[in-house]
């Protein structure tokens, strides 16, 4: 694991668009990419610059289950209003929260990951170190699967909601196998609340506890964390 320690969210976002344009120039073509407020100083970064990314294909790592593109608390939504409508890629997936056979769909889902291995994988860090929707106690080994919210996740993302009760209990999440293949990983983090998180991916144990641990395994791993996030390092 390599980390870069910045000072907040939008020099963090100077550095991930620096490495996103050394992974290009090296051949980059299938994104991995994450919502939740952490990706949102990058994808300004992208969107501010004059890229062409209209042959990258991008792969998103989760969505609500029960939320179509056209709500706005949906990740599709997200991908859309912060990156895809201002940047045209050649194509982009999200896992589709309104599919009528969700069993069906992870295994779709997992065809598409397949097909289009994921070259560069941006990832936030859950408070309780989850990486994507692969919550505390969820098998390494798993692909896409639909995913039981944790009570600490729906009480973090309660925030984009309403009220508490309007947040989706399940999701579909790309598994931490289908993350693990990815060629390259870059993980951001950002304040307090993520102090934890992050010295336990980092410096504790390699456990399914913190699921983001496992990344210590891996040699293609940035860490951009700011000065609250890496506080008790
Ligand atoms: C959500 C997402 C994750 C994201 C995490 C952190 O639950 N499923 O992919 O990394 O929470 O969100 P935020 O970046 O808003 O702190």
């Amino acid at each position: 694991m390599k980390i870069i320690k910045v000072k907040d969210p939008q020099e963090g976002g100077k550095v991930a668009f620096e490495l996103f344009k050394e992974a290009l120039l090296k051949g980059t073509k299938v994104l991995g990419l994450a919502t939740g407020s952490t990706p949102v100083s990058f994808y300004n970064e992208v969107t501010r610059s004059n890229l062409d990314l209209s042959d990258l294909t991008s792969i998103n790592l989760d969505e609500y289950v029960g939320l179509d593109g056209t709500s706005d608390q949906s990740y599709r939504y997200f991908m859309q209003k912060h990156l895809f409508d201002k940047k045209p890629f050649k194509e982009t997936y999200v896992p589709n929260g309104k599919a009528t056979n969700l069993n069906e769909f992870v295994k779709e889902y997992d065809k598409i990951i397949d097909e289009h291995p994921i070259d560069w994988q941006v990832l936030g860090l859950g408070q309780n170190g989850h990486i994507g929707f692969n919550e505390p106690g969820t098998p390494t080994t798993i692909t896409t699967h639909v995913v039981n919210l944790a009570e600490s996740t729906i009480k973090a993302n309660a925030r984009m909601f309403e009220n508490e009760s309007d947040v989706p209990r399940q999701a579909i999440s790309m598994g931490i196998a289908s993350i693990m293949k990815s060629k390259q990983l870059v993980v951001m983090a950002w304040g307090v609340e993520k102090a934890d998180a992050v010295k336990g991916m980092i410096e504790g144990p390699v456990t399914i506890e913190l699921p983001a641990s496992i990344l210590q395994t891996r040699d293609n791993v940035t860490v951009i964390v700011d000065e609250a996030a890496a506080s008790k390092l």
